[in-house]
């Protein structure tokens, strides 16, 4: 069956053309004479109305078919003389595939909350609001692989199976093939304890010293028991790698990066972002085209500090040099100091992790965070160690074993270079496109603290 996606129906106005729709019915409305079925085939928010004559052969075929009913429709397409859409199908024939129990259906024409859709999570897709995010977040992972192709990153798919943990917070899940019990790791599968991936990074490097410039995006996992609503346990990570750069190289592919995907959303998803407009997040399409017109505020940490402590906010956690800016500072910096995304830079090396490299002062390593409004870290990378002895002398100070990181050192011991690289995290991505608040509904299946049903 050749069939004709709504959106491409609705853009391509061909009236007078026999085409076949395919999708569930949102809503019947039975007239004197004929009936009104709205279709949504989820190719796009607006639906195709469906005009079916009384005692048709197609009439007949529709029978009881109501809301969430799944369907095709064969007719023309016609200028419609209704109000709130311009075309519509005058039905010639009709194939029902499933009919929906209007008394256990849960996606009645009302609005449903947040909370009550997390339940139904298999079903919540089908509804305006999470179509539209679910359509937002392909779009996003799309221009994602534009700008990188486009830009010479190459794409590399780093493991999610690993023996390291990158980030050296322990937060890992096990990933085990021992019985219930067992804790003998070495007869285990790999011979070693084995975890889920929190990022690819350190692959990412050993590629991009040899590809030059490399990016992953892929799945990363988290056993932080923080109950937040930017924390999952399971999220997708953007990582890009480049050789011969260093933090300001990496600063502006930040920006550049998300300039073009915010961009290409707008460009791309205007009828689905007005919805979050209108719905969830009032004045977001104006944000957003602000940040493609207008540059991003840098500052260094110590600048930052300064900044917070001068305020005059009463936050819950003090701040001074040398501690970790919460969710509280990121969001006071980029809402309303700044109003504008604003990469921090030059952290500490106490609260960074062992790869950063180190500047000159002792004090700090070449790190940078992208702080976004209501969202605060979007964004975390640093130009890495490239020096063999300080990056050797870092991990003994930690108290780690160099023997264990002999693959990642060697990369400083053959031709080691100035690299730098980030990750961004993609569902905080789709929160700030969207406006949504909660990180459970922009992953289709959420994955947080108690919560593995689908
Ligand atoms: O700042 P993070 O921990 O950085 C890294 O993992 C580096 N190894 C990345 C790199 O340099 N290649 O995480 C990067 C980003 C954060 O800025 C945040 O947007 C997101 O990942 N993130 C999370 N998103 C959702 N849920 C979580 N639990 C997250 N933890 C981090
Ligand atoms: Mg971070």
């Amino acid at each position: 069956m050749k069939r004709t996606f709504i959106a491409d129906a609705l853009n391509a106005a061909l009236p007078s053309q026999d085409i076949t729709v395919c999708g569930w019915v949102r809503t019947r409305r039975d007239a004197k004479g004929f009936s009104f079925v709205e279709l949504n085939d989820g190719s796009c928010l607006a639906g195709m109305q469906c005009i079916v004559d009384e005692g048709t052969p197609a009439f007949e075929a529709l029978g009881a078919a109501n809301t969430g009913a799944a369907l095709c429709v064969r007719g023309e397409l016609v200028t419609s003389p209704g109000k709130g859409q311009k075309w519509e199908i005058r039905a010639r024939e009709i194939t029902v595939y499933g009919l929906a129990d209007p008394e256990s259906f849960p996606l009645q024409k009302k609005r449903h909350s947040d909370e009550f859709l997390r339940g139904i999570a298999h079903l919540r897709p089908r509804t305006n609001k999470y179509g539209a995010a679910f359509r937002i977040r392909s779009e996003a992972a799309f221009a994602v692989h534009e700008y990188f192709h486009r830009e010479r990153f190459a794409l590399v798919h780093t493991p999610v199976l690993t023996g390291s943990d990158c980030e050296g917070a322990g937060e890992m899940f096990r990933a085990t093939a021992l019985a219930p019990g067992e804790t003998d790791f070495s007869r285990d599968f790999f011979g070693r304890p084995a975890q889920l991936t929190v990022s690819g990074q350190l692959e990412a490097e050993a590629l991009a010293t040899a590809l030059g410039r490399v990016y992953s995006f892929g799945p990363t996992f988290r056993a932080e028991n923080s109950n937040t609503p930017r924390h999952a346990a399971e999220f997708w990570m953007i990582e890009p790698e480049m050789a011969f750069a260093d933090l300001n190289d990496l600063m502006a592919l930040a920006e550049e990066l998300t300039r073009f995907v915010v961009d290409h959303v707008l460009t791309q998803c205007a009828a689905d972002l007005r919805l979050f407009d209108s719905f969830v997040d009032k004045g977001l399409i104006d944000r957003l085209k602000a940040m493609v017109s207008e540059p991003f505020a840098r500052v260094s940490y110590r600048e930052a500090v300064e900044i917070l402590q001068k305020c005059g906010r009463d936050f819950v956690y003090p701040v001074s040099f040398g501690t970790d800016l919460q969710t509280e500072h990121e969001r006071y910096l980029a809402e309303e100091h700044f109003g504008r995304p604003v990469m921090v830079h030059d952290y500490p090396k106490a609260i960074k992790a062992f790869y950063m490299r180190a500047n000159d002062d002792g004090e700090t390593v070449a790190a940078v965070d992208m702080l976004v409004p209501r969202i605060g870290e979007l964004i975390g990378g640093s130009q890495r160690e490239e020096r063999l002895d300080v990056l050797t002398a870092r991990v003994q100070e930690l108290g780690q074993n160099p023997e264990s990181y002999w693959w990642y050192l060697d990369l400083r011991r053959f031709g080691t270079v100035p690299h730098a690289g980030f990750g961004l995290g993609f569902e905080r991505l789709i929160m700030m496109l969207t406006g949504i608040a909660n990180i459970r509904d922009v992953l289709p299946f959420p994955r947080t603290p108690g919560s593995l049903e689908f």
